[in-house]
């Protein structure tokens, strides 16, 4: 672990973003953020830059978590926007580094990527080791850790996080599954067969925190929590928590026809397990989806 003293943050004032600062505070790590819209809205944030006027100078490390939600019909123009928001972001946040004498330059770069990238995998046990799909998603995240790694030529040390579902208070995954489970319209996607990995959010954020402070960590890190759910079980889980039935199934043709190509994200299987950041030590709060699941019931308004 080495001491920081700053670190940038690109889309900070995201779901994921907006609670690392807190944490690097604690941690008497100062955070200067970029966003489109720069507006000192987080206390702990005491710098402000725009993705198009990107200066790391005096930066520790950089975090890359820019990216449009996918969670939307895919048209082409949303797949321009899906894709310029990750690979041409961090396009930028690379170039930005360059720009810099390598004795200034951040030593780390930490950008997001997604679970995507495997593609859709049936029962095959993914980790950090295993081939990219060729799907979009899969085309798209694979584009993203590219540009990410051309940070490597430059010395830094970079970290692909593959992220899966993310569940927290205010998190569209979460928020969405509670009000259809609330209204008693909730079921299992398609066959419920597969594969869903997931995340806390707070485990998510420490798991950041983590890979910025571990130099042992390089190249692509599973950013999900230990014990992946087929979806029928993350269906009945999270009914249950919520004390709610779970029985209205929605058939893969049904999701096809509403959601066009965005239902092949919420119907491939994706069976990852977090295996560097377990080798790497660290510590999950929330490894089951039960303890999550309560967690986030307890703290959440009715
Ligand atoms: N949440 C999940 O379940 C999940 C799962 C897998 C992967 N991920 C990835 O993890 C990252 C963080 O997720 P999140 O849920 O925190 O996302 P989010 O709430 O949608 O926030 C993403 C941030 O990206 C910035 N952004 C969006 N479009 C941009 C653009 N064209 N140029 C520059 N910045 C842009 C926004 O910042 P400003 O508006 O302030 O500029 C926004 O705060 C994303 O890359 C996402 O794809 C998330």
């Amino acid at each position: 672990m080495r001491m920081l003293q700053r670190v940038a943050i690109v889309g900070v004032t995201g779901f994921v973003g907006h609670g690392l600062p807190t944490l690097f505070a604690e941690k008497g790590i100062a955070v200067t953020g970029v966003s489109r819209s720069a507006n000192g809205s987080l206390p702990e944030v005491d710098r402000w830059q725009t993705p198009d006027a990107l200066d790391f100078s005096g930066h520790d490390a950089v975090i890359n978590l820019a990216g449009e939600p996918i969670d939307r019909r895919w048209t082409e123009k949303s797949k321009r926007l899906f894709h310029e928001s990750r690979v041409g972001v961090t396009n930028r946040v690379v170039a930005a580094l360059a720009k810099l004498p390598e004795h200034d330059r951040p030593k780390v770069l930490v950008n997001a990527s997604a679970i995507g990238i495997y593609g859709d995998r049936g029962e095959e046990i993914l980790n950090e080791t295993a081939c990219p799909g060729s799907d979009y998603l899969a085309a798209l995240c694979s584009d993203w850790e590219d540009a990410a790694h051309d940070a490597g030529s430059l010395g830094v040390r970079v970290v692909c996080l593959r992220i899966g579902v993310v569940l927290g208070k205010n998190g569209a995954a979460f928020e969405k599954l509670r009000t259809i489970f609330k209204l008693g319209i909730g079921g299992r996607l398609g066959s419920g067969l597969q594969w869903m990995p997931w995340i806390h959010v707070d485990d998510l954020r420490a798991a950041i925190v983590h890979t910025v402070l571990s130099d042992s960590l390089a190249g692509p890190v599973n950013g999900t929590a230990p014990y992946p759910e087929r979806n029928r079980d993350l269906t009945r889980k999270f009914a249950a928590a919520l004390h709610r039935p779970a029985i209205f199934p929605v058939p893969g043709f049904v999701l096809r026809l509403v959601l066009g190509e965005f239902s092949t994200a919420l119907l491939a299987s994706h069976r990852v397990l977090p295996t560097a950041l377990d080798a790497d030590g660290f510590q999950f709060r929330y490894p089951t989806l039960e303890t999550a699941l309560a967690d986030l019931v307890r703290t959440s308004p009715k």
